[in-house]
C-alpha cells in the first residue's frame, strides 16, 4: 500500500468509526423515548401498554415498519409530558436502519411477564382453546419468542384485549389461517384466552 492509499484507509476508517458512534448515540436517544412509555417505570401503570423487551428482532422491526408505513392502526396514548401521541407518530421519522437497531436493542433484553390479576377458571378454559387453535403457531403457550409472532404469555391483558378488537374489526391485518381461527371464536372464548395469557407469570 503506498502512502496515499494508507492515508485514505485511515480517513475512511475514522469516518466509519464516527458514523458508528453517531448511530449508537441515536439508538440510545430513540430508546429513551420508547422507554418513557414502554419502560420499567411505566409497566403496570397502564395495561394497554405492551411489554416490548424480549420481542424477537424480526417481529419487532416488522411492527415498527407497519406502524410507520400505515399498515397497522395506532391507538392514541399520552407521552411522558402528557401530550397525546401514538405509534404512527413515534415511528414516522425513523429510517429502516434506526428501526432495525431499536428492534435489536429490545430483542437482547429479557421479556418479563406482567404481574396482573386473572380468573383461574377462565384461564383453564382459555388454555383448552389455545391448545386447539393457537398453539400450532404460538408455541409453548404463546411464550416462544422464536415463533416471531409476538409474545402472548404474560403480555398485558388490556393491550391484548385491544388487539383482539383490532383483529375483529379488520383494522389490523393478520395471517389468513389465524383469521379463520379467530373469527370462529365467541366473545367468551376471547375472554378466556385473555385470562389464560395473563395467568402465565
Ligand atoms: C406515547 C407512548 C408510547 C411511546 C413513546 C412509544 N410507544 Fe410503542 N406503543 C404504545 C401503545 C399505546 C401501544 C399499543 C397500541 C397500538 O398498537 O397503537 C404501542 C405498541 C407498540 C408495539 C407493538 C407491540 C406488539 O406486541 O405488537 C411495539 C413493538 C412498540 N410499541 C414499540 C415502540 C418503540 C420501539 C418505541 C420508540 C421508537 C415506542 N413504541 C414508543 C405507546 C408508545
Ligand atoms: C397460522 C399461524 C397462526 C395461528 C393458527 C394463530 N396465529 Fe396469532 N399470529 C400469527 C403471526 C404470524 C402473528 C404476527 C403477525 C404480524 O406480524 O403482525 C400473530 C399475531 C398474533 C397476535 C398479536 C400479538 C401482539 O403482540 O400484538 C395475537 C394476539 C394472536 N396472534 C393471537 C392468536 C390466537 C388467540 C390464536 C388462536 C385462536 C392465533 N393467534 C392463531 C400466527 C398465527
Amino acid at each position: 500500500m503506498d502512502k496515499r492509499n494508507a492515508f485514505i484507509t485511515v480517513i475512511t476508517t475514522a469516518a466509519w468509526l464516527c458514523l458508528a458512534g453517531t448511530a449508537l448515540a441515536d439508538t440510545a436517544e430513540i430508546v429513551k423515548t420508547c422507554d418513557s412509555c414502554h419502560g420499567a417505570d411505566n409497566l403496570g401503570a397502564e395495561s394497554s401498554l405492551p411489554t416490548i423487551s424480549g420481542l424477537s428482532e424480526f417481529y419487532h422491526s416488522d411492527q415498527l415498519y407497519f406502524y410507520r408505513d400505515g399498515d397497522r392502526p395506532c391507538a392514541d396514548a399520552p407521552d411522558a409530558s402528557g401530550n397525546m401521541t401514538n405509534m404512527c407518530a413515534q415511528t414516522a421519522d425513523l429510517s429502516d436502519d434506526e428501526i432495525d437497531a431499536v428492534a435489536a436493542h429490545y430483542a437482547a433484553l429479557p421479556f418479563v411477564a406482567a404481574q396482573q390479576e386473572f380468573d383461574a377458571t377462565l384461564a383453564a378454559a382459555g388454555q383448552q382453546i389455545h391448545e386447539r387453535d393457537c398453539e400450532v403457531c404460538h408455541t409453548n403457550g404463546g411464550s416462544n419468542v422464536e415463533d416471531d409472532a409476538g409474545i402472548l404469555a404474560g403480555q398485558w391483558m388490556g393491550y391484548l384485549e385491544a388487539t383482539f378488537a383490532e383483529y375483529g374489526s379488520g383494522e389490523r391485518e393478520q395471517p389468513e389461517p389465524m383469521k379463520k381461527k379467530l373469527t370462529a371464536l365467541s366473545g367468551d372464548d376471547i375472554k378466556a384466552l385473555l385470562h389464560y395469557y395473563a395467568s402465565q407469570q
